[in-house]
């Protein structure tokens, strides 16, 4: 029983997906459409009979006026009068109240319909002028055939739908009996051991699908210290109990993100973006539930937590090695291009989302130093759905630090999507500028200062403005940084990724292959240690990867 429910869930899930496809495919085909051609005489006189095929002797061929439309033919006898109309139609509209149903032929094959006042044939088809040479079907025969499909068919349906639909009861009545069962743990966070992430970095929770708390009963979640305070909402450490035991009470640690009831919007749209399970990966904040507290007036988002923190304050207190540059770098890259990409690892169609407040404060660090992105509050989802609203107001958001020079100038080119993606890159430069800055590979390190100035001071838009639009300003690199080969690359690349233009720009994913490239950093960092160590061929590794030369240029300094 449990298999079988299994299994229809994941048929109903199958079936709804490939649904889901289809539309998508339909409508980016009807992007593409040219309007047809067809015969397009209205009515007139004709000597067709009704029976076999004959020609309209319709002499104009006109284009349809919407790119919907497909041609139409229609044979009409009434007492000694036989006409044929010849139109273009839009299939989603019913025609002399029927609808069309063999639009998708490419030849006319005319169907006899009763209770049309005459005898009344009536034919659809999707090639230019098909609707001029007509093929007649008898009704008897084309009826017959379908009340026979449809009296095997019905029988069928109906035991499908009284299957699927005790199924769903029965899953229902089981999982309340489990809640009733489990009382103190409304959602079975079966691995909810892994929630917290520990100091060796372990993430099992990754296979954990992301969840929407639908229950109405809450969480049991006590509050313990706040680890954080954004725009609009404050991160606390939580604990989830997991029910109480003859050794105490069980729980987890857990990160709860609370949005006061004015913030509503900025809740909704991160829960949205966190609902897509395809949004799952190892370097994006693990979610689990969206909460709406309504007695508090408070939304709350429950995450993973990680004790490490935020990378701001991890590099605030951290001077890093090279290794772990290249774990930190190449794990940012990789989260980021799993938003912007258009599919998931395992290859399947996926919305491409754009994170538009990249910055330091908005990444964690993992016990294993690999980064997480956290704070969905501005994300985008770039699909088909999007409004003309929802465009007109993405121009400038984000935090002024960190625009890029379009956004700062308020010129992003809202018709592609891809210019989304390439105002992340710009972030995410300065954000590996930032890892850079603090890495004993460089030489001396200073303390840590976010790029383009002090932590306390917030520059404003206009002053982004002077020093990165006007003046062309970026964080420096200075030349001692890129006597090391991997920082040399890495630079190089932070050069790329900041162009004024951005077009100019490279992609996460291509950010991601060039740390993937540099292969184990060990390599590099023991050729570093000595300059004589440095074999004739390690040019090969300041070189892009194969393929991406002709976008490579040498790191400013
Ligand atoms: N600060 C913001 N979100 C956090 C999280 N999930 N874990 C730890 N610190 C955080």
């Amino acid at each position: 029983m449990e298999q079988l429910r299994f299994s229809a869930f994941w048929w109903g899930t199958i079936m709804f997906g490939s649904i889901l496809l289809e539309q998508k495919m339909a409508s980016s085909m009807t992007m593409l459409k040219l309007k047809r051609l067809c015969k397009f005489c209205d009515v007139e006189s004709t000597s067709c009979t009704g029976t076999g095929s004959c020609m309209t002797d319709c002499s104009i061929t006109s284009i349809c006026p919407h790119p919907e439309d497909v041609c139409v033919s229609i044979w009409r006898k009434k007492d000694d009068n036989v006409t044929i109309d010849t139109i273009c139609h839009n299939p989603a509209h019913k025609l002399h109240g029927l609808v069309l149903e063999d639009y998708n032929n490419s030849k006319c094959e005319m169907r006899e319909r009763n209770g049309m006042g005459s005898q009344f044939f009536i034919c659809s088809c999707s090639e230019d002028e098909c609707n001029d040479h007509l093929f007649f079907t008898p009704y008897s025969l084309d009826s017959q055939v379908v009340s026979v499909i449809l009296v095997s068919l019905v029988p069928l349906l109906v035991l499908a739908v009284m299957v699927i639909t005790s199924f769903y009861w029965y899953r229902i009545y089981h999982q309340r009996r489990a809640g009733v069962k489990r009382k103190k743990t409304p959602l079975d966070f079966s691995d909810a051991h892994a929630i917290m992430m520990d100091d060796d970095g372990s993430d099992s929770s990754s296979t954990h699908a992301n969840n929407l708390n639908h229950n109405t009963e809450l969480l049991p979640i006590e509050l313990d210290a706040q680890v954080g305070k954004g725009r609009f909402a404050e991160v606390y450490k939580a604990k989830l109990k997991q029910g109480a035991t003859g050794a105490g009470e069980h729980f987890e640690t857990v990160a709860v993100k609370i949005f006061a009831d004015e913030e509503y919007a900025s809740w909704k749209n991160e829960k949205d973006i966190f609902s897509d399970a395809d949004l799952r990966h190892e370097n994006v904040l693990h979610f689990l539930t969206a909460e709406d507290h309504k007695v508090e007036k408070q939304y709350w988002l429950i995450t993973a937590y990680h004790p490490r923190g935020n990378l701001q304050e991890y590099l605030t207190r951290h001077v890093i090695s090279w290794d772990d540059l290249w774990v930190l770098g190449g794990s940012l890259a990789r989260g980021v291009a799993h938003l912007h990409s258009d599919h998931t690892l395992c290859g399947r169609y996926k919305v491409p989302i754009v994170h538009r407040d990249i910055k330091s404060s908005n990444i964690l660090v993992k016990g294993d130093l690999t980064c997480v992105l956290c704070d969905f509050g501005l994300g985008l989802r770039l699909d088909n759905s999007l409004s003309v609203d929802e465009l007109a107001n993405s121009g400038q958001v984000g935090t002024a630090r960190y625009m890029a020079p379009e956004v700062l100038e308020s010129r992003i080119n809202l018709e592609n999507i891809e210019s989304f993606k390439q105002t992340d890159v710009y972030s995410m430069a300065l954000v590996l500028w930032e890892i850079t800055s603090r890495c004993n590979a460089i030489g001396e390190v200073k303390d840590y200062e976010p790029p383009f100035g002090k932590v306390r001071e917030h520059p404003c838009v206009e002053s982004m403005k002077d020093s990165v639009l006007r003046d062309r300003g970026r964080p420096e690199i200075p030349n001692s940084w890129i006597n090391h080969p991997g920082i040399q690359v890495v630079c190089g690349t932070i050069d790329e990724c900041w162009d004024h233009d951005p077009e100019a720009r490279l992609t996460a994913q291509c950010v991601a292959e060039r740390f993937n490239d540099m292969e184990h950093p060990d390599k590099l960092s023991v050729r570093s240690n000595s300059e004589e160590k440095i074999p004739q061929d390690v040019s090969k590794l300041l070189m892009p990867p194969a393929g991406e030369a002709d976008n490579y240029k040498q790191p400013s300094s």
